[in-house]
């Protein structure tokens, strides 16, 4: 394992190309799903500096709060509430350009302008979701989820 990320420069797509396999490299060889999801949160905050990163599993009806980075956040999340309960019932990556626009938004800091959410799946089951939250509006977009898609196939359950 890498001991220190290379911070890439570039266009996003380049960025993520460059950290996708130093994330491989992190998690390699760890079958620790926590000590995972915590270096790849790390990793996408290293990388990207955005507001939040971070992980919401599953656990019964609800989603709790798992390994990320940024502000504190809200531990308890239920299914279809806010954009991860949302993504979380619909199966499905949402990118949201502009937070205040999405009904139900759950805003654990008031600085969040823009999201996405991402499932990380099994088969068709929803194990968890990848959250990123940025201070700026729009900041996400299909570039964002092309990538954040491949980085949770990665993720061994
Ligand atoms: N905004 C999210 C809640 C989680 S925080 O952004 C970290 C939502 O609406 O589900």
């Amino acid at each position: 394992m890498a001991e220190d990320l290379h911070i890439a420069t570039g266009t996003k797509a380049e960025q993520y190309e460059a950290l996708i396999p130093q994330i491989k490299g992190l998690i390699e060889g760890e079958k620790d799903l926590v000590a995972n999801l915590a270096n790849i949160a790390a990793a996408l905050k290293e990388q990207f500096n955005w507001l939040w990163v971070g992980f919401y599993i599953v656990k019964g009806d609800e989603l709790v709060l798992g390994p990320f980075q940024g502000p504190v956040a809200c531990t308890r999340i239920r299914k279809e509430r806010g954009v991860c309960g949302t993504s979380w019932a619909r199966a499905a990556t949402l990118i949201v350009p502009d937070v205040e626009a999405f009904p139900g938004h759950i805003a654990c800091s008031s600085s969040s302008k823009s999201e996405i959410v991402v499932p990380l799946m099994k088969g068709s089951e929803v194990l968890a979701v990848l959250d990123a939250d940025s201070n700026q509006l729009a900041t996400f977009d299909t570039t964002d989820q092309f990538y954040l898609e491949q980085i949770t196939r990665l993720i061994v359950w």
